[in-house]
């Protein structure tokens, strides 16, 4: 506190009878009239604004002292704000203007451009200095219950865990005709002081004797201990009465006092809070004036120690200590006190620095406020300050303060004294006798028996006006931080259409979870979430660590805070089919989010106030309703929110792929932006349906996107490798092709091949994402960036080339129009994209096989010149179920839409800056480095199928028939992603059961390999079980190399599942894994087996609720036990998928959903 030159410690051995009240008299019973002083006060308002020409709202006066250099001081501050108007119009009252213009915003604008200023020489007139301070705008705020909730907000933010922040909260400042706003307390925090009416003595501390009792007979019934929490007295202007708010202990932050050498010392119970928060002054700010606006520092220590401890008319330690100590306390020669008071000094020092609360010790402040007093005087021309209050309490001449000269002057805005609240209360008979009658009271019963009535999660309610006071004048807008975690880049996206919209209002700042420091979430005001699911109910792989993290906190709130359980909304741990969630994040560490359930955490109860009760938050949840686990990443995160104390918004809502994602999402978006607006009161700056207008709009249009030729000689050769790294931010490398062979084809034609890539020991391992290739386990990812077929290129070039006279072949750079700050508008290179030409941006960068979306559907309906292409382009983007439809009869790609619409004459850079990346495509790594660790295979079933329910043309599969068609010795752009959630077991003698039905043997392919590697060396590995199925013998995979690895003993067995091989019956590995189940049972339990499923999501749950099965068929577990077993095994990382994805079945699985719909 004093550190910020606030004086301040005269509050701390506060004793209201000796207040002198220097700032206003003012009538604590309120009265609908104004009171005469309260008139008196305003006329005095308009005189001093009249005083001073110019001095309008948000300007500040110097009306004590019109010296010519605080006039040069207001002129500055004036300057600052930008409002020094000199002309007549401009000479109005800052209390009229503020009335006139509804902005008393602009009034109290003045302190946040104000230098600090020291205090000065009267008592109890002080100057705010709040340059870095936190204000918190509570004007609105009209009742006690909302000032209380505002404190604890305040309260909560100045303790910010022990790293004090200073800040203030100011309530609504006196109007005629009503009463005023006062926070009775003289700080925040204090402790009680009860006084024996037959002794006089007193428990606790006497500073606060007087107001104890004020509290007793407003019905306050404390525990009588020498440090108990003093209530919130709290009186709205518009009550006639104040009302008592127990303060929620887990908001006040107490420090126990203990010495650094001295044991005993812990032994005298003492302690002290960590945040000073002044309360009971009144702030005058250009003639309007604020009776209640608490502000808070930190603390020096001489406050605590030397004052509040050692006063005698406080809590009078010193004799204690110093007998403790061993010191003669019968005289003063013994300096016993000088002694005592050192100590008791470094006792509060050590405890406050080892909780890590802040805190100052004198000789630092002392010189921090010489450096104070330089500037001042060198900018300003003096600094006023008063040496009895600058100079510490203790071991004064050891400070520089003690040896400077001070002037004491006043300046304005400042905070002063006022008369104690309760000095002119007029209480009823009443109030005396019942007590309780004013409602809530304190101390854990009132003496009614009542419970206290806590409300924490209307504290949580409070709205975080973070900066609204000064938001419009000062350009600061609330910042909204949006959040997205994504595989194929559509939360991001997503994630950057919201910034758009929000930043109409707010200051809105997109990152990916990934980038995000987890710390800061709780001192955010808003948060949006948009995150896709992957795996199996998983977190894409940019949002593991935030998941984690965020996971972390709220073990640690709910382990600290809520013992008792509550039935979640949501149970992380069971799907649909009661298939755990959160696989890979989960894995990684051990207090796994998938052993974690929401009925270990609690929502965060009435009475309790989470670590991001501050924080409004909304979820967007991208999934596909194909998977069992739907959207169950943005589910869990939306719970994990709540769970901390976070307010919704609005509910999770999930965008589902196969039906209507986008347009779901532009609704959400509204919805949110729109309550968003409300809650921070921003409705009327903004016009929301203008606003929200944004999402349907075109911000792109050809006139402010274009290619420019660039000089060949300039880019001569376009580097892919350098390219497709920058674009993605990936370790890109690139492979040459040793082989390519056919592994199966089917009936059907259906084919899987089998690739090796060189690869090179030069790489280094560069980004998050990628593992060296000499470190890559078995189990570990290789992304491929495949190549888009040359004919759909080359048709696309075609159909474009009749708008666009740029040549495909010249290097070209996109450009957008961007417009500056100041209005002005320049070309600029859009970073996404590199320069290249048209064919390769087309062929490497650009998505052009996914059907295309509903925003660029619209944007295409702007470009069709015929009537019929541009009503069923608008239909198609704007209602759902045609386009959902469509896009599943036909899957059409880009080319498909340009020549069903023929009349769409689009520019070249227009489409290909609305379309989507190509992203990378994942495959399983079939090999074990220890075989060769230059090598690496890949494992693909090639994707070719036939559109409109199997009659219309062939579509195929952009990667795996990149891959189908590689020759040896071509080269491919990939990189690695590690999989540490599906390696091998570190203890190798485990046995492991291996599931992969299709290409899902491709891993287990590793697997084997590597044990065979690791006994060519002499190693054993334990028992290996793999469980393969197929349609029939001819689509079977690896047959002869698994026959050998059976033959040999590497793999103990190797079950075959074939399910359209008449006459065998049709059996999947769902099957042979149940006629196993003795033998995997006593694997899995006995030897402490590991458990591997990989191919597509329906499968793997199967796989999950047959292994229940076998638990109970084998172990003879019951279905609970068995549940509870799986998710040991999960727990343990024994239990590990790898999902491909789905097996398409998407027409089927769209039909499906609209009939449960
Ligand atoms: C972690 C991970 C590991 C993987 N490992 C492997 C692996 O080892 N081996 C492997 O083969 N694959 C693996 N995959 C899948 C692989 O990444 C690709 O998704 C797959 O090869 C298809 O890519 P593509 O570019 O050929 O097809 P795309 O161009 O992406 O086309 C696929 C799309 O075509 C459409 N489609 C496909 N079939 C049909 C149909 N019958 N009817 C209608 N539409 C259809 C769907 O829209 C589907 O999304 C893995 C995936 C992941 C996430
Ligand atoms: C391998 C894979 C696994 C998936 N798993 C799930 C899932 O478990 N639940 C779900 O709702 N969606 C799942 N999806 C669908 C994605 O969440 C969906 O495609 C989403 O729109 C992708 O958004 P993104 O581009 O931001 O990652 C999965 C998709 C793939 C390819």
């Amino acid at each position: 506190m004093w550190s910020q030159f606030i004086p301040v410690k005269r509050y701390f051995e506060w004793n209201p009878s000796s207040l002198r009240a220097t700032g206003w008299i003012m009538r604590a019973v309120v009265s609908k009239e104004s009171s005469p002083q309260h008139q008196e006060r305003e006329g005095k308002a308009e005189e001093n604004a009249a005083k001073w020409p110019g001095a309008e709202a948000g300007a500040t006066t110097e009306e004590m002292e019109p010296s010519t250099s605080q006039s040069n001081h207001e002129f500055r501050i004036k300057r600052r704000l930008g409002i020094g108007r000199t002309s007549a119009g401009a000479t109005q009252s800052a209390a009229a203007t503020a009335q006139q213009t509804n902005s008393p915003e602009k009034s109290l604008g003045c302190q946040r451009v104000l230098r600090q200023s020291p205090p000065h020489s009267k008592p109890g007139t002080y100057q705010l200095t709040i340059t870095k301070s936190k204000v918190f705008d509570a004007r609105h705020v009209t009742t006690a219950q909302g000032m209380f909730e505002a404190l604890c907000n305040h309260i909560k933010y100045g303790t910010n865990k022990g790293n004090i922040r200073s800040a203030a909260t100011v309530f609504c400042q006196r109007k005629p005709g009503q009463g005023d706003y006062r926070i009775w307390n003289a700080q925040l925090i204090s402790y009680a002081g009860y006084r024996n009416k037959e002794d006089g003595t007193i428990v606790g501390d006497p500073g606060t004797a007087e107001f104890t009792e004020v509290c007793q007979k407003l019905g306050w019934v404390g525990a009588g201990t020498r440090f108990d929490l003093l209530p919130l007295v709290i009186q709205a202007g518009n009550r006639p009465y104040p009302e008592v708010f127990a303060l929620p202990p887990e908001l006040v932050l107490e420090v126990p006092l203990h010495h650094p050498t001295y044991d005993w010392f812990s032994e005298l119970g003492l302690r002290w809070y960590a945040l000073p928060a002044v309360s009971s002054m009144a702030f005058d700010c250009g003639g309007l004036q604020f009776t209640a606006v608490p502000f808070n520092g930190w603390y020096m220590t001489t406050e605590i120690a030397s004052r509040d401890l050692g006063d005698t008319h406080r809590y009078n330690q010193l004799e204690v200590v110093a007998k403790r100590m061993g010191v003669d306390t019968r005289t003063h020669t013994s300096l016993w006190k000088d002694r005592a008071v050192i100590e008791l000094n470094a006792a509060v020092l050590y405890s406050f620095q080892k909780m890590n609360v802040t805190i100052v010790d004198h000789h630092t402040a002392s010189e921090s406020f010489m450096k104070h007093m330089e500037t001042e005087t060198r900018l300003r021309g003096g600094c006023p300050a008063e040496w009895v209050w600058i100079v510490p309490p203790t071991s004064g001449s050891l400070t520089p303060v003690f040896h400077q000269e001070m002037v004491c002057y006043s300046l304005k805005p400042s905070y002063e004294y006022q008369e104690v609240a309760w000095k002119n209360f007029q209480w009823d008979e009443e109030d005396s006798t019942s007590g309780s009658a004013l409602g809530l009271l304190a101390g854990g019963r009132s003496s009614g028996g009542r419970r206290i009535k806590y409300r924490f999660k209307e504290v949580a309610r409070a709205v975080k006006f973070t900066s609204n006071l000064f938001g419009k004048a000062l350009q600061r807008r609330i910042k909204a931080a949006i959040l997205y975690a994504t595989e194929t880049g559509k939360s991001e996206k997503y994630a950057h259409m919201l910034a758009e919209l929000f930043n109409h209002a707010f200051n809105a700042q997109v990152m990916c979870m990934a980038d995000y420091d987890v710390i800061n979430l709780e001192h955010e005001a808003l948060v949006m979430i948009v995150t896709s699911t992957f795996g199996n109910g998983d977190p894409p792989e940019n949002g593991e660590a935030f998941a984690r993290e965020v996971r972390g906190m709220a073990n640690n709130h709910h382990s600290h805070h809520h013992p008792i359980a509550t039935q979640p909304k949501y149970q992380i741990g069971s799907s649909k089919s009661g298939t755990p969630l959160l696989n890979r994040v989960l894995n990684r560490d051990q207090h796994s989010l998938r052993s974690f359930s929401f009925d270990q955490l609690q929502q965060p109860s009435v009475d309790s106030l989470g670590p991001l009760s501050n924080v409004r938050f909304a979820v967007f949840a991208l999934g596909s309703s194909a998977y069992p686990n739907f959207c169950g990443f943005g589910i869990y995160i939306d719970d994990l929110l709540g769970s901390l104390g976070g307010e919704r918004l609005a509910s999770v809502t999930c965008g589902d792929e196969l039906s209507g994602q986008e347009q779901t999402f532009k609704s959400w978006a509204q919805q949110v932006f729109h309550t968003a607006c409300e809650t921070f009161c921003l409705e009327d700056d903004v016009n929301i349906d203008d606003v929200s207008a944004t999402l349907r709009r075109d911000l792109i249009t050809s006139d402010t996107v274009r290619f420019v030729a660039v000089n060949p000689q300039e880019k001569p050769i376009h580097d892919i490798v350098a390219g497709l790294s920058q674009t993605h931010a990936k370790n890109v490398a690139e492979c040459p092709v040793v082989f390519n062979v056919t592994l199966a084809k089917d009936t059907d034609g259906r084919t899987t091949v089998h690739v090796g890539l060189k690869i090179s020991n030069q790489w280094i391992s560069g980004t998050r994402n990628s593992v060296t290739a000499a470190t890559y386990e078995p189990g570990d990812h290789i992304g491929v960036f495949a190549v888009n077929d040359d004919t759909l290129v080359t048709g696309l070039i075609d159909r474009l080339g009749a708008n666009s006279t740029l040549p495909p072949d010249g290097p070209l750079q996109l450009q957008t129009l961007t417009e500056h700050k100041d209005g002005g508008k320049t070309w600029q290179n859009q970073e996404r994209l590199p320069a290249c030409n048209l064919r390769t941006l087309l062929s490497h960068y650009l998505d052009i096989t996914t059907p295309t979306s509903q925003t660029l559907l619209a944007l295409l309906a702007a470009h069709a010149s015929a009537e019929e292409d541009k009503r069923r382009l608008q239909l198609l983007a704007t209602d759902a179920r045609e386009y959902e439809d469509w896009k599943h009869w036909g899957f059409p790609h880009l080319l498909e839409t340009l020549l069903e619409f023929p009349s769409v004459a689009i520019d070249a850079a227009l489409l290909v800056s609305q379309l989507p990346l190509l992203q990378p495509r994942f495959y399983s790594i079939s090999s074990s480095p220890l075989i060769d660790p230059l090598q690496i295979d890949i494992t693909a079933a090639v994707i070719a199928f036939k559109t409109q329910g199997g009659k219309g043309p062939m579509h195929y599969g952009v990667c795996s028939n990149y891959l189908a068609h590689l020759k040896s010795g071509d080269k491919i752009q990939c990189f690695f992603r590690s999989a540490p959630n599906f390696h091998l077991p570190t203890e190798i003698e485990r046995p492991v059961v291996m599931v992969g039905p299709g290409t899902g043997v491709a891993p287990f392919r590793g697997f084997w390999q590597h044990k065979q590697a690791l006994q060519l060396k002499g190693e054993e590995m334990g028992p290996m079980l793999l469980f393969t199925g197929y349609r029939s013998p001819d689509c079977d995979l690896f047959v002869e190399e698994k026959s050998a690895m059976v033959a040999s003993g590497i793999l103990d067995y190797a079950f075959l599942a074939l399910s359209r091989h008449p006459p065998v019956p049709k059996t999947y590995v769902q099957d042979k894994l149940l006629e196993a189940a003795p033998l995997v049972y006593r694997m899995l339990t006995q030897q402490k087996g590991h458990f591997y499923v990989c191919g597509d999501c329906a499968m793997a749950e199967d796989v999950a609720n047959t292994l229940r099965m076998v638990f109970q068929k084998a172990g003879g577990l019951d279905s609970e036990e068995s549940e509870d077993f799986l998710m040991t095994l999960r727990n343990e990382r024994r239990y590990q998928e790898d999902i491909f994805g789905i097996t398409y079945r998407a027409p089927d699985t769209v039909i499906a959903n609209r009939r449960q719909q």
